[in-house]
């Protein structure tokens, strides 16, 4: 199973930025973690960040046919960019979103998230973890997650 996990803009600043809102653990570590995850239950993992919508909609779009399933947390973009979740719909490829920070109990901007609706699953709030969850998810949940 190949799955893409693309991070929006400011993600690679993790570590550095509001460590009290996304903790302490540096984009490294994430990336570290997630392919240390992955090479665990055999998962064919590839990682990217950018900090511009449109190349998040061209690696979002060169998955199609690809990747098996992505794990996607456009950061600010999720509450901007119709883009992004037109570019989801377009590829058809099962989607999770996840967001590192408890999004319920942060400023009402970011309540509002446009991708969601072409997600099967938003795992919101649980740091770094949440990235390895949503593998889980879609190794699992494979067949209902469309
Ligand atoms: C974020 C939440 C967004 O509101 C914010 O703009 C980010 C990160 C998160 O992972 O918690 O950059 O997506």
């Amino acid at each position: 199973m190949k799955l893409l996990v693309i991070n929006g803009p400011n993600i690679n600043m993790l570590g550095i930025r509001e460590p009290e809102v996304y903790g302490t653990q540096t984009y490294d570590d994430l990336c570290r973690l997630v392919t240390a995850y992955a090479a665990r239950r055999g998962i064919d993992v590839e990682i990217f960040q950018s900090n511009h919508e449109g190349d998040l909609v061209d690696k979002i779009q060169a998955a199609y046919g690809v990747a098996d399933g992505i794990v996607l947390n456009p950061a600010a973009y999720t509450h901007t960019s119709i883009a992004i979740l037109d570019a989801v719909k377009a590829v058809g490829i099962p989607t999770v979103e996840v967001h590192l920070s408890d999004l319920s109990s942060r400023e009402p901007f970011r309540q509002v998230s446009y991708v969601r609706t072409a997600c099967c699953k938003a795992i919101i709030g649980h740091g770094i973890d949440g990235y390895l969850e949503a593998m889980d998810y879609l190794v699992e949940a494979k067949s209902v997650c469309k």
